[in-house]
């Protein structure tokens, strides 16, 4: 059965401040003309989520100097001082037959900035996908590290895919628990104690 992605779901957080979808709402998806999607957060800022492209290049090693180490950490699961220009290129020049990525661009600033990323990488073999996910800190609880991961399972949907899994650190509660709501099992991998197997069976 396709566990859905419900994001109405009563959850009680007592030590958290209070449901970012109660303090903004889940944000606006509108189309553009040019092929991508005009997001609005309900704070009110704006982003357009696109597919990313091979001129994202720059706007990637710029979005990278503003995370955290923890964020690198997070995102790559280990530590890394810079974004060096080959792997940026990589990561933005990819095979749709087995990627897909979508970035988060804040057209209100010049150049453009990458707010956010969501990527997924197919094995064609497994019939699955690995998933990473970043948004910046500064637009981080609004709703959207959610609607990437969501455009990933329907992406893996389209493709025909059986699952979408990642790695997560135990210790990065804001993905476990992002996870946790779009229905995502987690389990422990004997040999890497502080990592998570996330899955979700399409
Ligand atoms: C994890 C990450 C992608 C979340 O992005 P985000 O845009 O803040 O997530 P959302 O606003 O969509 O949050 C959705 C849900 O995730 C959970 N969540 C997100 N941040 C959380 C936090 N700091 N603490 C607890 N729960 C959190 C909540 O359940 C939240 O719903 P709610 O705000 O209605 O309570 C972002 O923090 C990030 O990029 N971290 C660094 C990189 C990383 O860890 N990537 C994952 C490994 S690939």
């Amino acid at each position: 059965m396709i566990p859905a992605i419900d994001f109405s779901t009563p959850y009680s957080h007592a030590s958290l401040p209070p449901r970012s979808r109660e303090r903004f709402g889940r944000p606006r998806v509108v189309p553009t003309a040019s092929g991508g999607e005009e997001v609005r957060t309900r704070d009110d800022r704006e982003l357009v989520l696109r597919a990313i492209e091979p001129g994202d290049v720059a706007a990637m090693q710029r979005c990278f100097t503003r995370l955290s180490p923890e964020d690198v950490r997070r995102r790559f699961l280990h530590a890394m001082s810079e974004l060096s220009t080959p792997m940026a290129q990589r990561l933005c020049r990819i095979d749709p037959a087995i990627e897909t990525a979508y970035v988060l661009m804040d057209e209100s600033a010049t150049p453009a900035e990458m707010r956010g990323v969501g990527r997924i990488y197919v094995d064609e073999a497994l019939a699955s996908a690995e998933f990473s996910v970043l948004v910046e800190q500064s637009w981080s609880r609004r709703g959207l590290g959610a609607l990437l991961m969501q455009r990933l399972v329907n992406d893996c949907r389209r493709r025909g895919l059986a699952e979408l899994w990642g790695y997560v650190l135990m210790e990065n509660r804001p993905m476990l628990e992002l996870c946790r709501e779009l229905g995502f099992t987690q389990r422990m991998i004997p040999d890497e104690p502080g990592t998570a197997l996330i899955r979700l069976v399409l």
